[in-house]
């Protein structure tokens, strides 16, 4: 059965915050399982090879080092306007092909308590070139209000600038080419604080891969000297609702690191 990759990726969370939690025993309700994999489609039968396989392209030549790399262009760009326009003329990876618009990040660049990262844009996100204004976005508003901040007090950005076709997961690939871009962003920006929103946001920022969100989140990390506290992503929070109470928990966490705690 061919499962999307949210779903994965939400029972892995799932099952390592029960863990966690001391639970070693998950018995699966039958009718529970039907009702979680409703609507997924079954896997499509493989094609039959037609002819033998063609051999191995040889590897592509290793690309000369260019000054319009993203590395090179965020290393050049002197203030959060050049980064967004290097962004936005970027076309070092598959993705300028596909995107509407390229989405560099915005909100308080001038040393903000607090800067949220996020995985890549989505469909809205990619139509209006802004993060986080979908319904991830929504609920990332209000986890920002009930922090007593408005959107405009915190930067937002992502890890990939351009969207992945079908909100797929970034690739480790892309995310090394984008991440300079990130990088400087979150140099000139000076947060006090990074919220690192779900994996691959972590991922990113640690350069672990295999990081694995359930595990980090709620325990400080840090990045180039600045503290990091990794946690779910909206997305997963509006799939799961359930775990709202727990993301709250590492936000307070954050607040109090901040002096802002009750
Ligand atoms: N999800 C993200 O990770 N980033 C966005 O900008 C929107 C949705």
């Amino acid at each position: 059965m061919n499962v999307p990759r949210d779903i994965l990726a939400d029972l892995r969370t799932h099952l390592e915050v029960e863990i966690q939690a001391g639970r070693r025993r998950a018995p699966i309700d039958p009718a529970v399982a039907q009702d979680f994999l409703l609507g997924v489609a079954p896997a499509a039968p493989a094609p039959a090879p037609t002819r033998p396989a063609a051999p191995p392209a040889p590897p592509a030549p290793a690309p000369a080092a260019s000054a319009s790399t993203p590395s090179a262009l965020a290393a050049a760009a002197p203030d959060l306007a050049a980064v967004a326009a290097a962004v936005a003329g970027c076309g070092a990876c598959a993705l300028a092909a596909t995107r509407t618009k390229a989405v560099p990040g915005e909100g308080n660049g001038t040393g903000p308590d607090v800067m949220f990262v996020g995985e890549a844009p989505g469909a809205d996100e990619d139509l209006q070139g802004r993060p986080f204004v979908g319904r991830a976005g929504q609920l990332l508003d209000k986890m920002i209000a009930a922090m007593g901040y408005a959107r405009a007090d915190v930067f937002i950005a992502n890890i990939l600038k351009c969207r992945p076709p079908g909100n797929r997961t970034p690739t480790p690939d892309e995310m090394s080419v984008c991440i300079p871009f990130l990088k400087r962003q979150i140099a000139l920006v000076r947060p006090k604080a990074i919220v690192a929103l779900g994996a691959t946001a972590w991922r990113g920022l640690s350069g672990d891969p295999g990081a694995s969100i359930s595990r980090v989140r709620g325990i400080w990390q840090s990045f180039e000297g600045i503290p990091v506290m990794p946690t779910f992503h909206p997305a997963y929070l509006l799939r799961c609702p359930s775990a709202k109470r727990t993301a709250w928990e590492d936000l307070k966490l954050v607040l109090a690191r901040l002096g802002r705690g009750t």
